[in-house]
């Protein structure tokens, strides 16, 4: 085993999931977009833009990492709630497919910037739906108090301003409402909200031509074996079944369920400390390089690698990174066969928001280039114990 930590990532799995995702979708008039702030490894986006999905971007270097990796511009959306005048201009440039827009002040910075470099943007408003999407209230992005989304106010204000915005083309809708979402219901609602929205738009600003409804569909974490392939045919048909008086073509955008089950933390063994009330196993990564338990108490599978269950021989240990905070655990009491000294662990799960979510933190990553990372990212087609 080489250097560890490091990520590994089936690209048998992920291309799996995209082959699922397609079958899903191939039959109606629905656009996924992979959300790359997921995992932006450039393998992955390479892999995801040959089966011909758009991207989703939130940043400049997202939107170029995306066309670099054979995304076409045309199938790009840039989202975020504070674009930077640089970001807007490298969209601009490259005439990215739609820009989704969250406050009157960036629809005007953007109208003034296009009408000066001779572009017409086409740009979609971003409404809080006011869903709750009954996941964690971190990654919980629709409900009226979050901070995304046109708010009613400026959304009045819009309209009145209408005519002056004449260098940009309104042509449709985005909501988002949040991630690691496993109840369709909450889809359903979204749907339920979506219909009732959209005819009220259309009656103030004109028809439209664009309904992007984000992405959120949660994964099974706690068994992923079970869950390789999210339940993709139950999520699309919510949309199919929800949005089907409004005729519209359907824009996703899926960022956790296409690559989350993918990828997963390899780590060793440093240390095993014993204490009269528990066991810790001392692994040398830490929430440098899966932050998720940290930030949001996620928990994520770990299993002793290349050992087979044995149930006889079950021992619990506090999982515990190197870094220099007492968040710094993967989980407490977790049931594994004996560990020593250089095992190995594999922790499941960590296709999505881990590599991208890495820290420097504790002078985890050398900076440059041609410094060799102390995580690598590995691309071996081997699949997991
Ligand atoms: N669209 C928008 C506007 C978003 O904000 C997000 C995720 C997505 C799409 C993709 O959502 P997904 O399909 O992956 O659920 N770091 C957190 C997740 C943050 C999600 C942020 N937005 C985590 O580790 O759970």
């Amino acid at each position: 085993m080489e250097n560890t930590p490091f990520y590994f990532y089936d690209l048998d799995v992920l291309n799996q999931t995209l082959d699922a995702v397609s079958a899903e979708t191939m039959h109606d008039d629905f656009h996924v977009h992979y959300a790359i702030k997921a995992n932006n490894n450039k393998k992955i986006l390479q892999e995801i833009a040959k089966k011909g999905l758009g991207a989703d971007c939130v940043s400049g270097w997202e939107i170029l990492a995306a066309i670099d990796a054979g995304f076409s511009p045309n199938s790009i959306a840039f989202a975020g709630v504070g674009k930077t005048d640089e970001e807007i201009a490298i969209a601009l440039k490259h005439e990215i497919g739609v820009i989704h827009c969250e406050s009157l002040e960036e629809i005007e910075v953007i109208n003034a910037m296009a009408h000066e470099l001779g572009f017409y943007p086409k740009i979609a408003l971003r409404l809080n739906p006011n869903v709750n999407a009954l996941t964690h209230a971190k990654i919980s992005t629709g409900m009226s108090e979050n901070k995304f989304g046109l708010t009613v106010i400026e959304f009045e204000e819009l309209v009145n301003k209408l005519t002056d915005l004449n260098s940009v083309n309104i042509i449709g809708l985005h909501f988002h409402i949040g991630s690691q979402i496993t109840n369709m219901r909450v889809f359903e609602e979204l749907c339920e909200r979506i219909t009732e929205i959209v005819p009220q738009f259309v009656k103030m600003i004109g028809p439209i031509s664009y309904l992007n409804v984000g992405g959120g569909l949660g994964i099974n974490y706690e068994n992923p074996d079970h869950g390789l392939i999210p339940d993709f045919e139950s999520y699309f048909d919510v949309f199919r079944w929800g949005l089907r008086q409004l005729d519209l073509p359907v824009h996703f955008e899926l960022g956790r369920s296409i690559v989350g089950q993918c990828g997963s933390l390899r780590t060793r063994v440093l240390y095993v400390k014993k204490s009269d009330q528990k066991n810790f196993a001392v692994v040398d990564a830490g929430m440098t390089e899966l932050m998720r338990p940290a930030l949001y108490g996620a928990k994520h599978k770990i299993e002793r690698f290349g050992v087979a269950h044995v149930d006889a021989d079950r021992h619990k240990y506090d999982v515990v990174g190197p870094i220099c905070e007492s968040s710094d655990s993967f989980g407490n009491e977790i049931e594994l066969a004996e560990l020593k000294r250089g095992d190995i662990l594999t922790i499941r799960s960590c296709g999505a928001y881990a590599e991208s979510m890495s820290l420097r933190y504790n002078g985890r990553q050398e900076v440059g280039n041609n410094l060799k990372r102390k995580v690598n990212t590995s691309l071996r087609m081997i699949r997991t114990a």
